[in-house]
């Protein structure tokens, strides 16, 4: 065991956990620089905006083919009414996904080591799949905000199982955008699901209303608590769990890195947004 049985029941009453010191400030690093290169590297002609309050923006066919790609958004507030990103491209880049984890070896190694196996395993999954990754920027004065949400809308299997396994790679606090999340309100049901419209990438994408029981408002410090962690830290978040993150007007940045795992014992549905190519099949730890 990696957790001892006090963190692990944390986990099962919180339905999050964080773990400070987990990853080495060398390896945030190592990271960081990592997703530069890729921006860097990547050519931006056509890459789309990513926004959790537009669905139709992110229903585009970049989007729905990136899970088995790895590919760069833009913020949403980069670019002006035209289209134009106004900034120096690094700096304009929300996130890059979805499958970071399995095509480039930087990002390889630091999802899959014996440590974060041993936890998966705490947590009770069996059979662990990573299934999609992402690399956030939350750049200085225009991240954006991630709505509340439960991660299972967007990663669906049955029974619900997902799991988010969430990197601080940089100091997050209130000020630059850090996650809040409503403790145990994992227990509560899910509200909706973001589903696939139809067979082909052409088809667009829907959401599936299920429970009209509210998420909480962004900001209810009633409700949520921000979660500061520093650089190193690993924060675990149930697939039910409401959580929030708010934009970042700071002028420090707010990198993390997220990978999210799910149970192969369980069905993953083909009406997921989220779809691999044939040729590039789930892998575990
Ligand atoms: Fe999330």
């Amino acid at each position: 065991m990696v957790l001892g049985a006090a963190q692990v029941g944390a986990w099962e009453r919180d339905g999050f956990l964080v773990v400070e010191d987990l990853v080495e400030q060398s390896a945030c690093a190592e990271l960081m620089n990592r997703a530069m290169t890729i921006v860097r590297e990547s050519d931006l002609e056509g890459a789309s905006v990513f926004s959790t309050h537009q669905q139709t923006r992110t229903s585009d066919e970049y989007f729905l083919s990136s899970g088995g790609a790895i590919r760069c958004f833009f913020e949403e507030e980069a670019s002006d009414e035209s289209g134009t990103i106004g900034r120096d491209e690094e700096l304009a880049i929300n996130k890059i996904g979805h499958a970071l984890h399995d095509l480039d070896p930087v990002f390889d190694r630091f999802s899959r080591t014996p440590v974060l196996a041993g936890i998966a395993a705490d947590l009770g999954l069996v059979r662990p799949l990573l299934l999609q990754s992402m690399y956030i920027f939350k750049q200085p004065r225009i991240g954006g905000e991630v709505s509340c949400h439960q991660d299972a809308t967007f990663l669906h299997t049955e029974p619900e199982g997902v799991v988010g396994f969430w990197f601080a790679l940089e100091d997050a606090t209130v000020a630059n955008g850090c996650l809040w999340v409503e403790a145990g309100g994992h227990r509560g049901p899910l509200r909706r699901r973001f589903e696939r419209a139809g067979p082909t990438d052409a088809d667009g994408t829907r959401f599936v209303e299920l429970d009209r029981c509210p998420l909480p408002a962004p900001g209810d410090s009633d409700r949520l608590r921000p979660l500061e962690t520093p650089a190193g830290t690993l924060v675990l978040l149930h697939g039910l769990l409401p959580h929030w993150s708010g934009a970042n007007r700071s002028d420090r940045s707010r990198h993390a890195y997220s990978v999210h795992v799910i149970d192969g014992r369980a069905h993953y549905p083909a009406t997921n947004w989220m779809q691999r190519p044939p040729g590039l099949p789930l892998r575990g730890f």
